[in-house]
């Protein structure tokens, strides 16, 4: 495998354990948080240096539905990105406290919120519209599983989205997505495992989704093709 390769998959595993630990906010302590966000954020530019030629090609070709889907999602992400910097700045009371940004901190509170959860679900989704990449480079390391394997391991991720819809509404991460949920609630007595285990479902619920739902498009395009 090419170390470029190797790299991005770091960058990209490493993205995904800091997103679902700064989902954890306070459970993890504020200052590790700030240094995560800023860690996330570091990240997140590598990764786009890694990935510039899907960038550089951003206006040019024909636009399938999978490609807008694809970059509606990187638009996204990018738009939650900016906002949990520029609202992280501003409520910063450890890492970058010493910058003398600090006015709106009510208003940068609820871009906060938005901008976190939203950003969860929205990474969550573009890891789904590669999940067969990944699982293509897998297959270079583990032996591919018989047909009855593979339905087992369909099966238990079918159980994990299941789980998630249940963790997402326990959870209320649609509260928080809609800001009805102003304040984000931390159950301190709660073991930390038991947080990260259902934002974990939460997050493969829509890494499930997103990849049905990738496989759908796809399929659209190939029939249209043939037409
Ligand atoms: C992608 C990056 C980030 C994510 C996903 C994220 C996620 C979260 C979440 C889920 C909360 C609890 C809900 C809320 O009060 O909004 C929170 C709160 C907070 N985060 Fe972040 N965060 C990120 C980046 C940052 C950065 C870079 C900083 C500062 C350097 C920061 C500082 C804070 C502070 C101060 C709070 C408490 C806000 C309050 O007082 O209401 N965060 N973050």
């Amino acid at each position: 495998m090419k170390r470029k390769t190797i790299l991005k998959i770091v960058v990209d595993i490493g993205m995904t354990v800091m997103l679902l630990l700064l989902m954890t906010y306070e459970l993890i302590g504020e200052a590790a948080h700030e240094w995560l966000g800023i860690g996330i954020f570091g990240l997140f530019i590598i990764h786009h240096i890694l990935n510039r030629k899907w960038s550089r090609c951003v206006f040019k070709g024909k636009y399938t539905l999978f490609r807008i889907w694809q970059t509606i999602l990187a638009i996204g992400i990018l738009l939650t990105m900016i906002g949990s910097m520029y609202s992280g700045v501003i409520l910063s009371e450890h890492a970058l406290s010493f910058l003398p940004i600090k006015g709106g901190r009510a208003f940068a509170r609820e871009v906060h919120m938005l901008s976190a959860y939203w950003g969860f679900v929205l990474m969550s989704l573009h890891l789904g519209l590669h999940w067969s990449i990944m699982m293509g480079m897998a297959k270079r390391f583990v032996k591919e599983p018989s047909t009855a394997g593979k339905w087992l391991l369909r099966g238990i991720a079918a159980f994990i989205a299941g789980y998630g819809v249940y963790a997402s509404i326990q959870r209320e991460i649609g509260r928080y997505m809609l800001l009805e949920n102003h304040f984000a609630f931390f159950d301190f007595e709660e073991p930390l495992i038991f947080f990260l285990a259902d934002y974990m479902a939460v997050m493969a619920l829509f890494v499930w989704v997103s990849h049905y739902f990738s496989k759908g498009l796809r399929y659209i395009i190939q029939i249209r093709k043939t037409k």
